[in-house]
């Protein structure tokens, strides 16, 4: 537990299409008493705080405005999505160099603000940014949290559930490690209705290894058609924040500090489901693995080494 009395205030970094969208799904989904709105592009928060205002006669009293890193004082939740989103064509990881620049400008001011909440990030690559927030900050591994591979998830379980016929709820399986390209399914543990996955005939490894390539593949297909992907990983934004406000315990696939798990030594965030709830991160949990599915974790977490190693704080 927290051990303090949650002032259910939110301050979001980012008011572009995932941070605008996040602060529409969040006013509609949880009680908030106040959500403070920062870009640099000072306009925007100005507009969205008065569009959003507009939403409030039909949920909670919510106090919604622009604001400063420095009203994350009494803040139970900084969001970040601040970053130069992806460009048709570019990878997560090539963004690193811009969107680290941008999160420092970001993570020490909200610090020095006297905040002492939860960091929830979703800005790309978001591996690599939520361990540089844990870092920059200097905050307990489990006030930070990533979107990790949660929204990768949730399209695997879509997928599997149109490809088999059942409803999505049926569906368990997750992918985890990065969030990006050398991400993975856990195939060999999921079930659908109780059932291995592997036992439904229309699931060959022909059609899973095609699900697995196409699930990658996905955020970038939405960039290629609308320029943009927001509404998945708001919602998981607002999954998030709204079991942090509320103290609910939740289970989901996120960038966690995941060293010692998994045979993993590097120091940083990666996908693997953990529990949260109002004390941030309460529990990371090593889910059962086979053995190839653990030699694509390993080299997941490799692969986010050698990035990390690239950057300079
Ligand atoms: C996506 C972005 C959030 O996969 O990375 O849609």
């Amino acid at each position: 537990m927290r051990g303090q009395i949650m002032t259910r205030k939110v301050l979001l970094v980012g008011d572009g299409a995932v941070g605008s969208t996040f602060a529409n799904d969040l006013l509609q989904n949880c009680d908030v008493k106040e959500l403070i709105i920062c870009d640099v592009a000072k306009q925007r928060p100005v507009g969205d705080s008065m569009d959003l205002e507009d939403i409030t006669p039909f949920m909670g009293q919510t106090d919604i405005h622009p604001g400063e890193y420095s009203d994350a004082k009494d803040a139970d939740v900084c969001v970040i999505t601040a970053g130069v989103p992806r460009k048709p064509g570019e990878t997560r990881l090539d963004l690193v160099a811009k969107n680290v620049k941008i999160l420092k400008s970001i993570v020490k001011p909200v610090v020095d603000s006297g905040f002492h909440g939860i960091f929830v990030v979703s800005a790309n690559p978001v591996d690599i940014l939520t361990t540089l927030t844990q870092k920059l900050s200097g905050f307990p591994k489990n006030k930070v949290i990533g979107t990790g591979s949660s929204l990768d998830s949730m399209r695997l379980r879509v997928e599997l559930a149109k490809k088999v016929g059942v409803p999505v709820a049926k569906v368990n399986s997750m992918v985890l490690g990065e969030h990006g390209d050398t991400s993975f399914e856990n195939f060999d543990e999921s079930t659908i209705n109780g059932k291995p996955l592997k036992s439904y005939d229309e699931l060959s490894d022909d059609v899973l290894a095609q699900v697995e390539t196409d699930i990658r593949k996905k955020g970038g297909k939405i960039i290629a058609n609308k320029g943009a992907t927001f509404y998945g990983v708001a919602m998981m934004l607002t999954q998030i924040v709204s079991a942090i406000l509320d103290n609910r315990s939740i289970v989901l696939p996120l960038s966690a500090p995941v060293k010692g798990k998994y045979g993993i030594n590097h120091e940083l965030y990666l996908g693997t489901p953990a529990a949260i709830d109002g004390s941030g991160i309460s529990y990371v949990i090593e889910t059962e693995l086979s053995d190839d599915e653990k030699k694509k974790m390993l080299n997941s977490a490799d692969k986010m080494q050698e990035v990390l190693n690239t950057v300079d704080l």
